[in-house]
């Protein structure tokens, strides 16, 4: 398919199956990048990675190169195209460190930007004397990007300077990262480490965003690992050796009933998570000294309070998925359409245990690394369905399950956990961004 005007984009969506093209085709990953990543609020990074003055972080938005850097204020954080306002080359290939004196400089012609991105200086400014360049001329800094905000800590930025406000984009998305933040004794949380985790898959992004909310998998994608957890239990009944990594593992040999009472909940703009009050992390233990230091903070009802809101998988779409009950968050890069890049970073809750910590690290060691127990089996099965795309030897991937059973509550529309409700509410979005002149992006 070529030449994608509006109807032919709207023709790839159906209410129970999409066009191949959506996972294959180089053009709509192109529109992908301009209508849905140019668009939508996405996830940078966290504040906590720029501690300070001069600190930054290199990353991307869509196929944007950007650093996420502390303003020499101290205070402003400051999301910048990460290319040269000379001849555009990147600046700075680096995943983080530190700018001395907030500047960074161009390994080509050593122009000189300010943490801000405008332009300080340049080799030889004579040269420049009234041949009409004006240094004072963003284009020729490096730009921050159109909007840029934080919401408790969380760094978004917006290629866009047209659409919803952070707030209003976030919608009760933002509840899960409430959560993770109010699970700190002191109500701040950090990221632990330097880098993330690095996954990468050969294949479109959508797959690991779908697969998230899809609870018809793991109890065949995922058996031989559930199976093997259920042996090990079995077989050392009274050993805490290995319980703590089967706790973690466990879940994702749970049963088709089990995954339907989590439930899906869909909202505006492709967000939506499974849980609530069940999930995969409502049987965790509890650890006695972080239950102590919860309680004097915010008291015994208010503790229980947070403690029971346990959700598995926030998505905000289309860039980051949140879980606030393990602390961690994935951050989706697209690379082309099908290579994609998935980050995974955890997060210390200050003033909680070692154990707390411990519990995080262990989950995204077994769960999210690319050495996991889990996500190899996922990535698999994507694999094999870009395959088929990319072939043509399937031309409809199917999204029937449990159509028209959705119960609509106000902006939320909700269905049982094995429902494909949760893929095709991402759709729905998808098309909003896709066939949108204004970039008015409702969803849902
Ligand atoms: Fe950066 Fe020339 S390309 S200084």
């Amino acid at each position: 398919m070529t030449g994608f005007a509006v109807e032919d984009l709207r023709g790839l969506v159906e209410p129970a199956r999409v066009y191949r093209d959506v996972y294959a085709s180089p053009d709509v990953f192109a529109l992908e990048m301009e209508r849905i990543w140019g668009r939508a609020w996405l996830y940078v990074g966290h504040q906590s990675q720029v501690p300070g003055p001069g600190d930054f972080i290199t990353t991307t938005l869509g196929l944007k190169p950007v650093i996420m850097v502390r303003h020499t204020d101290g205070e402003t954080i400051h999301v910048l195209h990460n290319r040269c306002g000379h001849r555009g080359a990147i600046v700075c290939y680096q995943r983080h460190g530190h700018a001395r004196s907030g500047l960074f400089r161009c390994p080509y012609h050593g122009w000189i930007f300010r943490s801000d991105g405008s332009l300080r200086t340049l080799p030889s400014p004579g040269g420049y004397k009234n041949v009409g360049f004006d240094a004072d001329d963003p284009a020729f800094g490096m730009p921050p990007v159109a909007r840029t905000d934080t919401y408790r800590g969380f760094v978004f930025a917006s290629l866009s300077a047209e659409g919803p406000g952070l707030v209003e984009f976030l919608g009760e998305a933002a509840a899960t990262i409430d959560n993770m933040v109010d699970r700190s004794p002191v109500g701040e949380i950090e990221v632990t480490g330097k880098v993330g985790h690095r996954f990468r898959h050969r294949n479109n992004w959508k797959f690991f965003i779908e697969n998230l909310h899809d609870a018809m998998h793991p109890m065949v994608a995922h058996a031989a690992t559930g199976d093997a957890v259920k042996q090990v239990l079995d077989k050392y009944p009274d050993s805490e050796l290995g319980r703590a990594e089967a706790e973690v593992i466990a879940p994702f040999g749970g049963s088709y009933d089990f995954f339907d009472e989590m439930g899906f909940v869909g909202l505006p703009r492709g967000h939506g998570y499974m849980g609530g009050s069940k999930s995969i992390f409502s049987h965790y233990r509890q650890f006695p000294d972080y239950l102590a230091a919860m309680e004097e903070s915010y008291g015994k009802a208010r503790t229980e309070e947070i403690l029971s809101y346990n959700k598995h998988n926030t998505l905000v779409y289309p860039s980051c998925t949140v879980r606030d009950g393990i602390q961690s968050i994935r951050v989706v890069k697209p690379v082309s359409v099908n290579e994609t890049v998935i980050e995974s970073w955890t997060f210390r809750l200050k003033g909680a245990p070692q154990s707390m910590l411990d519990r995080t690290l262990r989950y995204s060691r077994l769960i999210n690394s690319p050495a996991s127990c889990v996500g190899p089996d996922d990535m698999s099965c994507y694999d094999r369905i870009q395959e088929a795309a990319e072939a043509g030897t399937i031309d409809w991937i199917d999204l029937h399950r449990h159509l028209g059973r959705d119960v609509q509550d106000g902006e939320r529309v909700t269905a049982i956990g094995t429902s494909d409700l949760a893929l095709r509410n991402q759709y729905t979005a998808w098309v909003d961004y896709m066939t949108s002149d204004t970039g008015v992006q409702h969803g849902g």
